[in-house]
């Protein structure tokens, strides 16, 4: 038998909420049907996966580029999530609620993460101690790709990179209530067979983007025009709309915070450092500055800003999500995938 327990934390509208289910050790017995019909929809997913994105050289930049225009508007895998995903590493023995964990958009979570690893389509499943259903999907990191085809610096810190080098699961927690993906993992739940990948070392110079030899924004995967159709039309529209912003942000010390090294060990960090990563946000950076929930000083408490500059900061943050709004529509009628 089967039980879900303790506290659990869903992400409601951005935020963080421990719901009345924390009301302790009051065990709920997990519907049996929607089990089944989270088994069913992840094998679905097991198989998408290991069809779209097989296992494949760490280097295969053909690989990796099919994986991911599949990914990033597929239906199967789509209807597995919701708008928002929780992703990061396992980090036991701290308890669940305290690991350090990083939110996004699914979209630009399937385009700019989860294309990253190759599948072999095995994967089991479990209720797991924290009352998700948990499933693990056999799958190997691509270490090998060229520096812009990582969301930003991985090998900032060493640690996170092996993690990401090590995998052999990408293991997802189910909530058995809206039975989608609640929580991703980079893990180690499965054993894969055959030698073990090559470890890589890469330089970082302390920059979440830079200009390559070429004159190149890397990393290249977080530009629009990377992720999105070639033919969408919003993407100037995008570029200009999120330079001010991102100027913006800058002046209003967002960056201080919303960026990868999370150097406020936030629980739910949202990353606004690159074009993608504010893409996937639009919508929260605008719901959070109509609340006046951000920014915030250094003992993480609201800072007042000077009305004009709300006021600008507010223009120019419905301008980009506007223009998010219209570039998604335009992909879900239209879109053929990044780069394509
Ligand atoms: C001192 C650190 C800090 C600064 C500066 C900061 N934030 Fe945050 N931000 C946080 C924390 C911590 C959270 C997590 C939620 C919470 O604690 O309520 C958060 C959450 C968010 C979220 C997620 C939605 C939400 O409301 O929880 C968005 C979007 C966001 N911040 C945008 C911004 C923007 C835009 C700026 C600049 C105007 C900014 N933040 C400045 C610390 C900061």
């Amino acid at each position: 038998m089967s039980f879900r327990f303790g506290w659990r934390l869903p992400v409601v509208a951005g935020t963080l909420i421990a719901t009345a289910l924390f009301a302790g050790t009051s065990a709920l017995a997990a519907d049996p049907a929607a089990i089944a019909r989270i088994e069913a929809r992840a094998s679905a997913v097991a198989q998408r996966l290991a069809s779209v994105c097989p296992l494949a050289a760490p280097n295969d930049k053909a690989a990796f580029d099919r994986c991911r225009n599949a990914l990033f508007g597929d239906p199967v895998v789509t209807a597995a999530m919701d708008d928002r995903i929780v992703w990061g590493g396992i980090q036991y023995p701290k308890a669940f609620k305290d690991w350090e964990l990083t939110v996004f958009s699914t979209d630009m979570f399937r385009g700019l993460y989860l294309s990253l690893f190759g599948f072999t389509g095995r994967h089991t499943g479990k209720i797991n101690q924290e009352g998700f259903y948990q499933v693990d999907f056999q799958a190997r990191f691509r270490n090998g790709l060229a520096a812009g085809e990582y969301a930003y610096p991985f090998w900032h810190a060493d640690p996170k990179w092996r993690g990401y080098e090590l995998t052999t699961s990408f293991t997802v927690y189910f909530d058995v209530d809206t039975e989608k993906m609640a929580f991703a993992f980079r893990a180690r739940e499965l054993e894969l067979a055959g030698p073990a990948q090559a470890p890589v070392t890469l330089p970082w110079d302390g920059k979440w983007m830079w200009v390559d030899i070429n004159g190149q924004t890397q990393p290249v995967i977080t530009l629009f025009e990377d992720m999105l159709s070639t033919g969408n039309p919003l993407i100037p529209a995008l570029n200009v709309s999120y330079r001010e912003l991102a100027e913006q942000m800058r002046q209003s010390t967002c960056m201080n915070c919303h960026v990868p090294n999370n150097p406020k060990h936030m629980n739910r960090l949202s990353l606004l450092q690159t074009p993608n990563h504010a893409f996937g946000e639009a919508d929260r950076i605008v719901e959070t500055m109509v609340k006046q929930r951000m920014p915030r000083d250094d003992a993480n408490l609201p800072v007042a800003m000077e009305p004009a500059a709300m006021e600008r900061f507010l223009v120019l943050a419905r301008k980009f999500e506007g223009d998010v709004r219209a570039a998604r529509e335009w992909e879900a009628r239209n879109g053929k995938g990044p780069r394509n």
